[in-house]
């Protein structure tokens, strides 16, 4: 082959070469395939067959050829590089990109008002303490002064799980378990789950949230219960809060009360939610009955108390304005997102 021959087909390999910088990765295979493959690359090949040209001729092309194959060599792994960087960063972490947010945990509403009104007893010196949710007959009824005839003990309301056992149906059992464990002066609040034979509706649930509140000691009067209780709806509602005691009726406190706070949807002008009253009841409570003192070992001459019990349930649903109880268990974000401070 003559050289003219020889330089024009590096010609047409220089030519070639141009394409390396941009081809992508099948591109670049196959040009360093057809240029320098081992078989049949063009360049090859022309290396191969220096040995055909005159010796005087053989050195100009020959160096020429072999300082192409150099840039060549040089160019193919720029580009192969080029591309295995580029396909690393695309994996690796982009520190551009957003941040996912933390999934972040709440307190459910029902716990915040129970964790509130705990504090608010708190400051008056009230140990939270808490019970089991499985009780007796005994406990649940005939040591807080209710005969086992009384309404409340029917099997209509409450859950039994065999002879004499069941759910407790509110948290005043802890009142016994407390009195015959601790000599007064006694002062707890009992938060925790009670359970009735209810059918879920707007404002009924099976299992509910109540807190119970006891104060046992020498000389505690009617006034310590009424200031005890509006101290507590004036601190949990507002300062200006009307507070009303009505006359009621508990198996377990004698004189017993309905307490009464202003309805916070209408502020006291009647609305559907108070029945025009304008008032809303928030919880139960009296002076300790001392029947239940003598169940429970406590010395009715030398004692006197009184207690409370409230539904936290309720008591949330008034102060937001909640129109149906059963939002409290649907796990429903856009509902329980309102409450996430
Ligand atoms: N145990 C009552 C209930 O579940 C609530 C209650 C009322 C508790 C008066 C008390 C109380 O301690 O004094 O309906």
């Amino acid at each position: 082959m003559a050289t003219l021959a020889f330089d024009r087909q590096l010609d047409q390999v220089a030519e070639a070469a141009k394409r390396i910088p941009t081809a992508d990765a099948r591109e670049l295979a196959a040009l360093k395939t057809e240029l320098l493959g081992r078989k049949a690359g063009i360049l090859t090949r022309l290396l191969r067959q220096l040995p055909e040209l005159p010796p005087e001729e053989r050195r100009a092309v020959g160096a020429r050829a072999n300082q192409l194959r150099r840039e060549l060599e040089a160019a193919f792994e720029a580009r192969e590089s080029e591309l295995k960087r580029r396909e690393l960063e695309a994996a690796a972490l982009d520190l551009t990109m957003p941040g996912r947010l933390r999934w972040r945990g709440a307190v459910h509403p029902v716990t915040q008002v129970v964790d509130e009104i705990c504090e608010i007893f708190r400051e008056l010196g009230f140990t939270r303490v808490t019970g089991p949710e499985v009780e007796t007959e005994e406990y649940n009824f005939t040591k807080l002064n209710i005969s086992l005839d009384h309404p409340a003990a029917d099997a209509q309301d409450t859950f039994y799980l065999g002879p004499r056992l069941l759910l407790r149906t509110h948290t005043s059992p802890m009142q016994a378990h407390i009195m015959e464990r601790y000599p007064p002066p006694i002062r707890i609040v009992v938060p925790g789950q009670v359970y009735r034979r209810d059918a879920f509706d707007p404002s009924h649930s099976p299992v509910f949230e109540q807190i119970e509140g006891l104060v046992v000691d020498e000389g505690i009067s009617f006034v310590d219960f009424k200031a005890g209780i509006e101290f507590f709806v004036k601190r949990f509602f507002s300062p200006d809060t009307p507070v009303r005691f009505r006359p009621s009726f508990f198996p377990f406190t004698e004189p017993s009360a309905d307490v009464d706070v202003q309805c916070q949807i209408c502020k006291g002008s009647g609305c559907p939610t108070c029945k025009r009253t304008g008032f809303l009841e928030i919880m139960g409570a009296g002076m300790v009955h001392p029947a239940v003192f003598e169940a429970c070992g406590v010395d009715p001459e030398r004692y006197t108390g009184y207690a409370f019990g409230m539904g936290p349930h309720r008591i949330a649903m008034l102060r937001y304005a909640i129109p149906d109880i059963r939002l409290f268990w649907t796990n429903d974000m856009r509902f329980l997102g309102q409450f996430v401070d």
